[in-house]
């Protein structure tokens, strides 16, 4: 799961007023959830609306609040704390914080944190709809924004005054996902990554198909994992019943040929993982009009390769990093060795399929192969495999092209 990332972290949680002040504590639970350390800073405003008692006792710590509080200040003072934070999450970020912080103002702890701190900051606005679309708050967000803080929603909405519109605070669930997201490092930017999922149908007639279980939930997983890592990614899928993940751009395709097709057009792919469960054959005829029981010509079927996709990719003059699956119910490793050299591949991930096991589940476990070694990574969330494999994939990328040039 994204939040996976948030594991270790040190995050401090600015809050401030805002009657979505009582969702900081979701946002504390989940944070703790993931393995992060959380330190609340409230504001006097956010403790109108929600007690430090209840924040500290979520959170595990004592709550900051005043910048002169003698106690706090040997505690943790806003330079400890700007210093101890790798993130510092703003969450309600009211109307108020914002300007303050866009004018470098010193009077609060969090503001003066703010000034203070070389981590990250990410807001996450919560204002009545007329203040959020008000000029001074939307110049205040481009300065943010322009300065590389990272604004997280506002969600649009029935408000708490009653009103209808942009300015809702965004769930705790979204805050914690788009927040794992920029967490992860950004070490594929400028690269383009080709990611073929799901199965691909062959049809026999107008109602039959040869086809397989591949739910594309891997796959997929492989691409949000992609453009976590800061790549433009390409998904080409076969025909699955899942959501297109985003900045990711996807290409719907149904046969095998339709999926070589569309990966071959893409002359520029830095790297490309066949994650797609591609049908080696395919009818030899396709018939035109819904073959009958009775028809005994059709008590069997002719059958004609498929184009092997990652074979044709990896022949290529410009050879980008090829990685390729392989599904087994036995022998996993040699045969997912054997792949590897019969297609040329850099790396191979190899899932061993049995009842229930790998295809559809949101489950899966690999034994992954290169050249100079392997890797095991047990079972564990879909995406929280195509996380760690990415991260392979991006170190032998790496050592592959400093190879090159050296
Ligand atoms: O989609 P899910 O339900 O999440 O399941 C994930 C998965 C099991 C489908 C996935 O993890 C997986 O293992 N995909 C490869 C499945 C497979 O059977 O591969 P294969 O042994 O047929 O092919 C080996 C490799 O060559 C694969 O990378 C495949 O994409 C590629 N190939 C195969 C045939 C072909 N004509 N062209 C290809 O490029």
């Amino acid at each position: 799961m994204a939040e996976d990332i948030l594991a270790g972290k040190k995050i401090v949680l600015g809050v401030s007023g805002s009657i979505a002040a009582y969702k900081a504590a979701e946002i504390i639970r989940l944070c703790r959830k993931a393995g992060a350390e959380v330190k609340v800073v409230m504001t006097r405003g956010a403790c109108e609306f929600i007690t430090p008692l209840t924040l500290q006792t979520l959170s595990g710590s004592p709550v900051a609040m005043d910048l002169l509080d003698a106690d706090e200040e040997s505690a943790m003072g806003h330079i400890t704390l700007a210093r101890w934070a790798d993130w510092v999450l703003i969450a309600p970020a009211s109307a108020n914080t914002m300007a303050r912080i866009v004018q470098g103002r010193t009077e609060d702890l969090l503001s003066a944190l703010c000034l203070a701190t070389e981590a990250p900051i990410a807001l996450a606005p919560a204002m009545n709809n007329k203040m959020w679309t008000h000029k001074a708050t939307q110049q205040n967000l481009a300065v943010l924004s322009g300065r590389g803080n990272y604004i997280l929603g506002p969600a649009s909405g029935e408000q708490a005054c009653g009103e209808e519109g942009e300015g809702r605070l965004l769930e705790p669930e979204q805050i914690i996902a788009l927040l794992s997201q920029l967490m992860v490092p950004k070490r594929l930017v400028g690269n383009r990554v080709v990611v073929t999922a799901g199965p691909t149908h062959e049809p026999i007639d107008p109602v039959r198909y040869i086809g397989n279980r591949s739910s594309g939930k891997m796959g997929f997983e492989l691409a949000c994992a992609a453009v976590e890592a800061g790549a433009e990614v390409i998904l080409i899928t076969g025909p699955v019943h899942l959501t297109t993940p985003s900045a990711v751009c996807r290409i719907d395709v149904e046969t095998a040929q339709q999926m070589y097709d569309a990966v071959m057009d893409i002359s520029d792919a830095d790297i490309v993982i066949g994650c797609a469960a591609v049908a080696d054959y395919r009818p030899a005829e396709y018939q035109d009009k819904k073959i009958k029981k009775a028809d005994s010509e059709c008590s069997s079927l002719a059958l004609i390769k498929n184009h092997d996709i990652l074979a044709a990719v990896s022949q290529r003059k410009e050879q980008p990093f090829v990685v390729g699956f392989a599904a087994e119910t036995d022998n996993l490793a040699e045969y997912a060795k054997d792949k590897m050299k019969a297609k040329n591949l850099d790396m191979v991930a190899a899932n061993l399929i049995g009842k229930d096991m790998v295809f559809g589940s949101d489950m899966n476990a690999l034994q992954v192969f290169w050249s100079e070694g392997e890797q095991t990574m047990a079972t564990a969330f879909k995406s929280h495999l195509a996380r760690e494999l990415m991260t392979l994939i991006i170190e032998r990328y790496d050592a592959k092209n400093s190879i090159k040039n050296t």
